[in-house]
């Protein structure tokens, strides 16, 4: 495949100020399990929280994307420039 398909079928997102390169498709979840983070967010008794069911419903994998606090990462796809912060 030519690297100008390959661009096409992917975006390029920042994680913590990382740049990662994801297939189109992907949730911002999944790009995040590509990194060694230590947790997607923290409970209001500081324990570390990741995702556990994959579909909206226990809210654990909640990241801020664009600014945006407390967005479900599996329930969101990765967009080109988008940034992603884990706390
Ligand atoms: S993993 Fe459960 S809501 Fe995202």
């Amino acid at each position: 495949m030519a690297d100008t398909q390959l661009m096409h079928h992917h975006v390029q997102l920042t994680i913590n100020g990382q740049a990662i390169r994801v297939p189109v498709g992907s949730t911002v979840a999944a790009a995040i399990a590509r990194f060694p983070v230590e947790a997607y967010r923290h409970s209001v008794q500081g324990e570390a929280r990741a995702p556990l069911c994959g579909m909206g419903i226990c809210y654990e994998c909640r990241v801020t994307i664009n600014q945006r606090e407390h967005t479900l990462s599996c329930q969101t796809l990765c967009e080109e420039g988008m940034v992603v912060t884990t706390t």
